[in-house]
């Protein structure tokens, strides 16, 4: 059975990160053909169009951990009703220098978790709208939007209630099945 690649960004650097929970969650529930590694973005310095020349080591060691994964998985909390700081500067680093977008042509799909009740609704739809100026096929749906109540997802990421736990695992069959559409008409570039 082929095997895909999937990397995944926590939006969130904070420590105790509820978003870190939900994507340990997801990684549990995921069928077994998905395998996961995380794209850091915690060390990255603000992107300024001078690296372009000469892309320092850490730009090019997220564009290296992009280019080796069949997809892209962006697990965000919501600030101000937009993605956080850090994954967006994470975005502007992996996109450049003009002519080597890393998206491109990269299976994604979007997801977050909220203590408030809209569930980083409108952080999700502003990453899409990034992700789709970087030319990134999205899965559309299913959409998910997890407002996290205490105990919700335990540390280890166990989910405790019944039907998120199905949903959740519902959203990563689909993400998987979407993945494989998408490499069957987009193949990989060498
Ligand atoms: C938030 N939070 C928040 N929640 C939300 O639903 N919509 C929002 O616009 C915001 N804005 C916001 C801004 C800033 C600067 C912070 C620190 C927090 C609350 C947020 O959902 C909560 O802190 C989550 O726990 C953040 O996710 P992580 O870091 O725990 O993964």
């Amino acid at each position: 059975m082929s095997r895909f690649q999937v990397g995944y960004f926590v939006g969130s650097i904070s420590s105790g990160s509820i978003n870190r929970q939900l994507a340990q969650a997801l990684i549990a529930l995921a069928p077994e053909r998905l395998a996961f590694c995380e794209i850091p973005i915690v060390d990255l310095p603000l992107y300024r169009r001078d690296y372009d020349d000469d892309y320092p080591a850490a730009g090019r060691a997220l564009k290296d951990a992009i280019a080796a994964v069949d997809a892209v998985l962006f697990v965000t909390p919501e600030y101000n009703r937009s993605i956080p700081g850090a994954l967006k500067n994470a975005i502007d680093w992996a996109s450049r220098p003009r002519g080597t977008n890393s998206f491109a042509h990269k299976p994604s799909a979007v997801i977050g978790a909220s203590t408030g009740r809209l569930g980083t609704a409108f952080a999700q739809q502003s990453l899409r709208s990034v992700l789709s100026f970087c030319n990134s096929p999205q899965m559309n749906a299913p959409e998910a939007y997890i407002t996290v109540t205490p105990g919700l997802i335990e540390d280890d990421g166990r989910v405790t209630v019944e039907s998120t736990e199905a949903f959740l695992r519902m959203f990563m069959e689909e993400f998987d099945a979407f993945i494989e559409r998408v490499l069957t008409v987009l193949p990989p570039r060498a």
